[in-house]
């Protein structure tokens, strides 16, 4: 499905912000799309009551309407207005747990549109107990159809920043509230009938509901190959990452493992303790083994534990520590965090260009149930996916929306990357400068031969970066304001081997950081460069009115005043202006 990009920018809106929420508000109802936070997952909301308003939804995640969609309310007296009957059990669901993370299905009214519940006669009713949540839906005034506000195919929302990066330019607002409290999306109940059966496992488990209800519940069967999905949305390949996902189950998965971290005296551990340590580090130094084994230059990402981190650290296995990224998602065990964590973690993985993910699993209940359930979606376990699956690269394609590379027999990749100190200034203002002119200038073929299509792109890191910090505040409005780029959504990247061997030329802001790389990494000399250096061996030599030679080094404007930075974000422009053509020429392609 093709999506029409129809904002220069979305708005993003603060949670504090009355006069915007009350604007957005007001746009919802008169039919524009606008994302809202939940303690579950962002929504993108349309006015559940205006089929044209719900439609715009599915153009903006680029996935037809063929799904359910949950309706949105701030007040349980709105429930009249959409429910055509409220089952006692309805009822008992909706006093105990709402609001909060559940979605109860009753049967509709005719008011809402076909489009809402893809045809069928039964609507899911949801209230959230987030804040902002409230704030916005009262302000909306009517009932809000909302999916999670995720491109399809790639993870739910738990951040503005998140929906930003699938959403900008799609929809009219995104109300930011921070990060949303629980990360997977609500328990979807179908209360229908006398008995409730659970379509959705989330953060009101099973145990809650057989608790109020003194009942042994139901989950709805999972699919085999053939069935008709009990919930239509179950038929898609959900909350998936661009790498393969495999489950690590290790002792993190059954208890929480001993808390430790870089000042723990290993040895001073009992025994059995350290044992257990050790079981849940070295199945993931394993694969990793095992996956360089086959892929000498893979990228492997892991999402787990702190202690998982800490002892693959004390380990101190080279191979692994120089192909591994991590999120970590709290202390190993804590079921809670990991949910809390996952997609923002498997985003952050995916942006970080893994091949492979390994994660953390958990014990099937409570939480668990829900984390899992997700956790095997993302994996593409048998049984949730459909044959029409889409194909890994579908989602970078979609990503890129305006460029297409269809029209090419064969399409390769390349990459420069732009190194710093600490990847939240000065490299990260080059990946967003140079990411904008790659757009710009796309698409490129490969040099001397227009069938090849050669899709270019930028990246940057920091040799002291932490990874997923947020960038420089002044940076980003310096570049906002002066070249009109975004990059509020930028997370640092450390500087790792992996990092380099994912790009072909690689271009560091000074030259004490490209000696250092080369230092460190002596095979990959040739295609190490700093700003002046790489200037110089292009022959480019700049001079001012009165013939001095200018020097092509860009100071790092960190605790210089605003207009420093802006003065740098024009320079840093300007520059990369000049090198595009030659840095195209160096990553093999030209301009078709
Ligand atoms: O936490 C959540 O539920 C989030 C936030 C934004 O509220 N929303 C969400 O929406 O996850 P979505 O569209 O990504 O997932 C909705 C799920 C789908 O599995 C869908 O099939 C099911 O709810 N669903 C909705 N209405 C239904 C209905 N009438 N009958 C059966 N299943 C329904
Ligand atoms: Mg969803």
């Amino acid at each position: 499905m093709n999506r029409e990009r129809k904002y220069d920018k979305t708005l993003l809106i603060d949670r504090c912000d009355k006069d915007g929420i009350a604007d957005a508000a007001k746009h919802l109802r008169e039919g524009e799309v606008v994302a809202f936070p939940t303690e579950t997952v962002y929504g993108l909301g349309a006015n559940a009551l205006n089929a044209d308003a719900v439609e715009k939804i599915y153009e903006a995640k680029g996935r037809p309407g063929d799904n359910p969609l949950i309706v949105h309310i701030y007040d349980k007296t709105q429930i009249e207005e959409i429910a055509s009957e409220v089952t006692p059990l309805a009822q008992r669901l909706m006093d105990a747990f709402m609001p909060g993370p559940i979605t109860v299905i009753m049967k509709k009214k005719d008011c809402i549109p076909d489009k809402v519940t893809a045809g069928l006669d039964t609507v899911g009713v949801r209230m959230p107990s987030d804040p902002t949540a409230h704030t916005f839906l009262e302000a909306c005034a009517c009932p809000v159809a909302a999916p999670s506000a995720n491109l399809s195919g790639s993870p739910s929302p738990t951040m503005a920043s998140h929906v930003m990066n699938d959403m900008n330019g799609y929809i009219y607002a995104v109300v930011d509230g921070g990060d949303s409290n629980y990360g997977l999306e609500s328990t979807v109940v179908d209360a229908t009938g006398s008995e409730p059966v659970i379509l959705r496992p989330g953060a009101v488990t099973k145990e809650d509901i057989d608790a109020l209800l003194s009942a042994d519940t139901a989950y709805a069967g999972s699919l085999k190959a053939g069935d008709v999905p009990p919930a239509p949305g179950m038929k898609y390949r959900h909350y998936a990452p661009g790498a393969e996902v495999r489950i690590m189950m290790t002792p993190e998965s059954a208890s929480r493992i001993t808390e430790i971290d870089e000042e723990t005296e290993f040895k001073s551990l009992p025994e059995e303790e350290k044992q257990a340590l050790f079981d849940t580090a070295a199945p993931y130094i394993k694969d990793v083994h095992d996956i360089l084994a086959s892929n000498p230059l893979a990228r492997v990402g892991i999402y787990a534990g702190s202690e998982v981190k800490t002892m693959i650290a004390k380990l101190d296995d080279k191979l692994t520590a120089s192909h591994v990224h991590f999120y970590c998602y709290g202390k190993a065990g804590d079921v809670e965090a990991a949910s809390h964590g996952l997609f923002a973690g498997l985003r952050h993985l995916d942006l970080q260009a893994v091949d492979y993910i390994l994660a953390a699993g958990f014990s099937d209940n409570g939480i668990g149930k829900a984390y899992m359930n997700r956790l095997s979606k993302a994996a593409g376990k048998k049984g949730e996916i459909s044959p029409d699956m889409p194909q890994k690269s579908d989602s970078h394609i979609s990503r890129e929306g305006e460029l297409s590379y269809d029209a090419f027999e064969n399409v390769f990749t390349a990459s420069v990357l732009f190194v710093s100190e600490e990847n939240r200034a000065l490299s990260c203002a080059c990946e967003a400068i140079m990411t904008s002119l790659l757009r710009k200038n796309a698409p490129f073929c490969a040099e001397g031969d227009t069938s090849i299509g050669a899709e270019l792109y930028c990246e940057s890191a920091g040799l002291y970066a932490i990874d997923g910090e947020g960038p420089d505040k002044q940076m980003v409005k310096a570049l906002k304001e002066c070249c009109d780029i975004n990059a509020a959504h930028h997370l640092a990247v450390r500087a790792t081997p992996s990092v380099y061997n994912n790009n072909d030329l690689i271009i560091a802001m000074h030259d004490e950081q490209a000696y250092e790389i080369v230092k460190a990494f002596p095979d990959i000399a040739d295609r190490v460069f700093s700003i002046s250096t790489y200037a110089a061996s292009k022959g480019l030599v700049f001079k001012n009115d009165s013939g001095k030679v200018l020097s092509v080094s860009i100071p790092d404007p960190k605790g210089e005043n605003y207009e420093t930075y802006c003065h740098t974000a024009k320079a840093l422009k300007a520059w990369l202006e000049i090198l595009l053509p030659y840095i195209v020429k160096d990553l093999g392609a030209e301009k078709v």
